[in-house]
């Protein structure tokens, strides 16, 4: 294809693979070491397994293997990848971007436009963002790019942000829209603020857990504020068969969801009967996983759109600390009825090992005679 074939043609998403990490820990495990009543975990924040990461393993292999996975199923030569961009927030060295890992690992090498791109957990749909307007502006000269988002969330033990822990894998083939057209027309919101950080140095990131609350959620009005454009809200938001959202934990989806149908004007009945509908079904995957950073929103976006009939919408709002966000809206393409990414997730929850208190205090490092 040449350039000039490129440029208004119809771009999406060709090929979609996921990596979950072989661990896990139930949520009320936690509870117990942490002297809480599990509701809090389950019911108060929504959760109900976080994915850990054993020893000597994150985000590059997280990356790779849905990498793999997604190149597999592409009707794709490695050779036609142009662009390799990887989103995280758990990025392995200050310089060397966490693509460089990856496309060691895939064999991936040449004309290629490698690079990491940061911006908290927003930062895999920047990637997207980017790989589709190359592609867009014809500078792809007809080849496709591998997006990545994958992350390792861990807080400091005892963090309230702990048992919101979690970790994983999307990689998404932008390319022909075999799965899903992604919209050119995106809604973007930015603010700079300190709801989330990490300093250069140190493990852990540091909250502002309550004003965090305040910025997804104003995030989330303002996007959708701009999608809706003074229109009727409840007609413009039902043609979408999914509202997929950022999920740092379940509940702060549902929180921001009511938010929006307030500042909308709508009751709470019309509230939760949208949400019941078109936003909790496509959380399932999240609650397995815990807060999976980059890689959330896009674990939702894949749960909803296997399985959609050709033309039917989804909308997926990002959020990334700092603060950025963007609303994108796609349209499902012939191949996402077959929806075979599902069997990743299926596959690598079958085989995770599930930890107890104990084991997870010993992955943490927690000495026996600490825990005693
Ligand atoms: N049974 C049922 N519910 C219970 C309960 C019980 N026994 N005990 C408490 N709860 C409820 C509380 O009422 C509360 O619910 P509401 O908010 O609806 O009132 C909920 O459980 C949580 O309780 P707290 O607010 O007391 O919890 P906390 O202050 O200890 O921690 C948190 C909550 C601040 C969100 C914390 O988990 C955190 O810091 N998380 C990380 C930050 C985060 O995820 N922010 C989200 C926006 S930022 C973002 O999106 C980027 C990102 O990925 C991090």
């Amino acid at each position: 294809m040449n350039q000039q074939e490129t440029i208004g043609t119809p771009t999406g998403i060709a090929s979609i693979g996921i990596s979950l990490p072989p661990l896990a820990l139930p949520v009320e495990e936690l509870a117990k070491l942490r002297g809480q009543d599990p509701k809090k975990y389950t019911v108060g924040l929504g959760c109900r397994e976080m994915a850990l990461c054993p020893e000597g393993f994150g985000t590059a292999e997280l990356g790779a293997e849905a990498a793999r996975r997604a190149l597999k199923r592409w009707h794709g030569d490695l050779d036609r990848i142009g662009m390799i961009a990887v989103g995280t927030e758990t990025a392995v060295d200050m310089s060397r971007p966490l693509s460089a890992w990856v496309a060691e690992e895939l064999g991936l090498r040449g004309a290629v436009r490698s690079y990491e791109v940061k911006h908290a957990c927003y930062a895999g749909t920047l990637a997207l963002r980017q790989a589709l307007e190359w592609k867009l502006a014809g500078a792809a000269a007809g080849k496709a790019a591998l997006v990545i988002a994958s992350d390792v969330a861990l807080y400091a033990l005892g963090d309230p942000g702990e048992p919101t822990q979690g970790a994983g894998a999307v990689a998404m083939i932008v390319d022909e829209p075999r799965l899903a057209t992604l919209d050119p027309m995106s809604y973007p919101w930015s603010e700079p603020a300190f709801d989330f950080w990490r300093p250069v140095g140190e493990s852990f990131p540091r909250v502002d857990g309550k004003f965090s609350l305040d910025c997804y959620k104003r995030a989330a009005e303002h996007c959708f504020g701009a999608l809706v454009d003074g229109g009727d809200a409840d007609q413009i938001l039902s043609q979408f068969a999914g509202l997929c959202f950022h999920v740092p934990f379940p509940k702060m989806v549902q929180k921001a969801f009511y938010h929006l149908a307030a500042s909308f004007g709508w009751s709470e009945d019309r509230a939760a009967d949208l949400f019941a509908r078109r936003v909790d079904p496509f959380l399932g995957w999240n609650r397995m996983t815990g807060n999976a950073y980059t890689a959330s929103l896009w674990l939702s976006v894949a749960e909803a759109l296997a399985g959609r009939a050709p033309g039917e919408r989804l909308a997926a709002f990002s959020y990334g600390s700092g603060f950025g966000a963007e609303l994108l809206t796609l349209t499902a393409g012939p191949g996402a009825a077959a929806g075979e990414w599902a069997r990743d997730v299926e596959l690598d929850l079958a085989a995770r090992h599930r930890l107890d208190a104990l084991g997870y205090e010993q992955l943490r490092g927690v000495s026996l005679a600490e825990s005693a």
